[in-house]
């Protein structure tokens, strides 16, 4: 991990605070929470870089160039993220990647330091270098899963018949260790918020089981688990010209048509999700 961010010491202070969007599984809603997380903090004054570790995908990324093409095209004024990418090292012995990946790593950063107070960084779904590299230098590592034992499966093992957790799964003890190595390197914690994206999907029964299993989790993993996104078109419909709920109005609603109850209540869940993360600088932050 890069020590100029977890250690205090050599980080100036009033170094960006690092929120980490994390899990080992593709489609939980990782890159649609971080863009809701910067552009709500963009509207609240801030500045904010993203770093976007899943290369291959690049969802975070072409979501904010569509914003840039949408801003430029309808000659809006939409607050802007300053991003980055960081691809997969292309070389081939693994200790020679992995201090190339560091590198690349440590340059993202240091070069955003000084341009922003908050960096959002978006990981692939898999477990690699890079993402390892992120967990640890987490202040806020946010874990969408969606409301399923499928899910939850990454986060722990799950008895088929008592519904009690038998242990931490891969993912967890990822986490944990990042945690290890964080404490080590400059004394600090990192909060892990689990995170409920596409809720209302399914049966009131199974939604039960899981929250038992996430309350259970909270205690033995050190997670809190809020609720986050319910499962609404809006989140995927914005994607294309780069906005949030939370632009709509100024970007004069959708095709011109204002919003529609159901986005109220989209753009009021994603307040809610921003107050449940608890962000130390946003304390007195007044939510308008
Ligand atoms: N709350 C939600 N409601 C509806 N669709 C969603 C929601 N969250 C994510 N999606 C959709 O699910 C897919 C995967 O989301 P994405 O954010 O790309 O996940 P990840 O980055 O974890 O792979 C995308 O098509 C996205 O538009
Ligand atoms: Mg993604």
């Amino acid at each position: 991990m890069p020590d100029s961010v977890a250690n205090p010491e050599q980080a100036p202070s009033g170094r960006p605070y690092l929120i980490v969007l994390g899990n080992e599984k593709g489609g939980s809603g990782k890159s649609t929470t971080a863009m809701h997380i910067v552009v709500s903090l963009l509207r609240e004054g801030r500045r904010v870089g993203t770093i976007d570790l899943d290369a291959r995908q690049k969802s975070l990324t072409r979501y904010i160039e569509n914003r840039r093409a949408h801003v430029t095209a309808k000659k809006l004024d939409l607050p802007m993220p300053v991003e980055l990418v960081v691809a997969k090292s292309a070389l081939r012995s693994v200790d020679d990647a992995e201090a190339d990946e560091k590198a690349r790593f440590e340059a993202a950063y240091m070069d955003l330091m000084d341009k922003v107070d908050v960096i959002v960084i978006d990981c692939p779904g898999s477990d690699t270098f890079l993402s390892r590299l992120a967990h640890t230098a987490a202040d806020t590592l946010v874990t969408p899963v969606n409301d399923s034992f499928v899910d939850l499966d990454l986060l722990a093992r799950v008895n088929p018949n008592t519904y009690k957790v038998e242990g931490p799964s891969l993912y967890a003890e990822m986490v944990w260790k990042a945690r290890q190595r964080r404490a080590m390197a400059d004394g600090s914690s990192i909060d892990w918020v689990v995170l409920r994206n596409r809720v209302g999907m399914l049966h009131a029964k199974n939604k039960e089981r899981v929250e038992r299993v996430l309350n259970e989790l909270s205690k033995r993993i050190g997670i809190r688990h809020v609720s986050g996104l319910g499962e609404r078109v809006i989140y995927r419909e914005l994607f294309l010209r780069g906005l949030t709920l939370m632009d709509l109005k100024e970007a004069g609603g959708i095709d011109g048509k204002g919003m529609s109850m159901s986005h109220v209540a989209a753009r009021q869940e994603v307040r809610s999700l921003m107050d449940a993360l608890n962000l130390p600088f946003r304390q007195n932050t007044k939510v308008s």
